[in-house]
């Protein structure tokens, strides 16, 4: 299987906004894109996207995964780095429209279709580094995607980082490629360094999230993961989880956590960790780096409360239990 991210379909929908408005969606190639070389987006990354899936059901059918949320982060995204809002219906119908067209290319679960739709600021506007771009472009990209972590359950390794943070803390919760530019270069060192997966930013103490995933622990029948607030990405799998975690009657708590915490409370026998997001789905976190030591998490192997959780979510994407949160699109 190709590595995720790097198949795509060959069609895509956009709409661009100028002169203060929308113009119809349109479906175009997406392996050329006309931009000025002034445009914003280049120069001031004015940019935000999106990333969710559609699966494909036994009855043929292939359904979207909370599309709705998906959409709602987006504009939020798109108003706090000033570019022009859009509605719901138009995302949507951007949305459902490739996604229909191209419905046959779905992959079988456990893979699916990842749509990554994509906003950008196109105003040639070199002199515009504190000042919004006036005209943009949306667009929704395909890509049919397997496991993302294949070989499925391998445990993590993942690297506390104090010192550091992944990204400015009024901009984390806004998914825009600045933030994952401010994180490629500690997260390569710590791979180099210590063979980790992944970092855990954990400015000051305080457990964030990772590159690109939340992060949970689990301690007996209690979740514990950070509570929203701007400095991390509102994940939409994390939302998900959590509520499929309470209604299995698991306590739920969304608070504030220090690293001393997690290694003390990961010390524990039946201690889970795992990392959660619409690529990595929930995948185990086996140690813990800190201060150049290793910590298992538990056993240092996947738990059952993962793998239960990780099913229970797959089952509803699948289609092979109902569908009770109203969580699903089908085009
Ligand atoms: C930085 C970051 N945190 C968390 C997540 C998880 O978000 P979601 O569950 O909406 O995919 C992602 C994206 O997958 C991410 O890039």
């Amino acid at each position: 299987m190709a590595e995720f991210g790097t198949v795509f379909i060959p069609k895509m929908t956009q709409a661009s906004f100028s002169n203060n408005a929308w113009s119809d969606i349109s479906v175009v190639p997406v392996d050329k894109l006309e931009l000025h070389a002034g445009a914003h987006v280049l120069h001031y990354s004015s940019t935000c996207f999106e990333g969710l899936k559609a699966f494909r059901h036994e009855d043929g059918s292939v359904n979207i995964f909370r599309m709705d949320a998906n959409i709602a982060r987006l504009r939020q995204s798109s108003r706090i780095l000033g570019l022009p809002d859009f509605d719901d219906k138009m995302a949507a119908d951007m949305i459902v429209q490739i996604v229909k067209e191209y419905a046959d290319q779905t992959p079988e679960p456990p893979g699916s279709m990842y749509i990554r739709p994509t906003h950008i600021g196109t105003e040639a506007a070199i002199g515009k580094a504190s000042a919004p771009s006036l005209s943009s472009l949306l667009y929704v990209l395909l890509s049919p995607v397997g496991d993302y972590f294949a070989g499925g359950t391998k445990e993590l390794r993942v690297l506390l980082e104090e010192d550091g943070m992944r990204c400015a803390p009024h901009m984390g919760m806004v998914k825009s490629g600045g933030n994952y530019a401010s994180a490629l270069a500690p997260i390569s060192a710590a791979r180099e360094k210590y063979q980790a997966d992944q970092i855990l930013f954990c400015p000051n103490g305080d457990v964030q999230e990772t590159g690109a995933a939340n992060f949970i622990l689990i301690d007996g029948n209690e979740i514990i993961t950070k509570a929203l607030d701007t400095s991390f990405l509102h994940g939409i799998t994390r939302d998900s989880l959590l509520t499929l975690a309470r209604d299995m009657g698991m306590t739920v708590s969304e608070r504030d956590f220090t690293v001393d915490e997690l290694i003390e409370r990961a010390a524990k026998p039946g201690t889970e960790a795992a990392l959660s997001g619409t690529a990595a789905v929930l995948t185990p976190v086996g140690t813990l780096i800190h201060k150049g030591k290793d910590y298992a998490v538990g056993n240092g192997k996947a738990g059952p409360v993962t793998d239960k959780l990780r099913q229970t979510l797959n089952h509803l994407q699948w289609g092979k239990t109902a569908d009770k949160y109203g969580w699903l699109t089908k085009v």
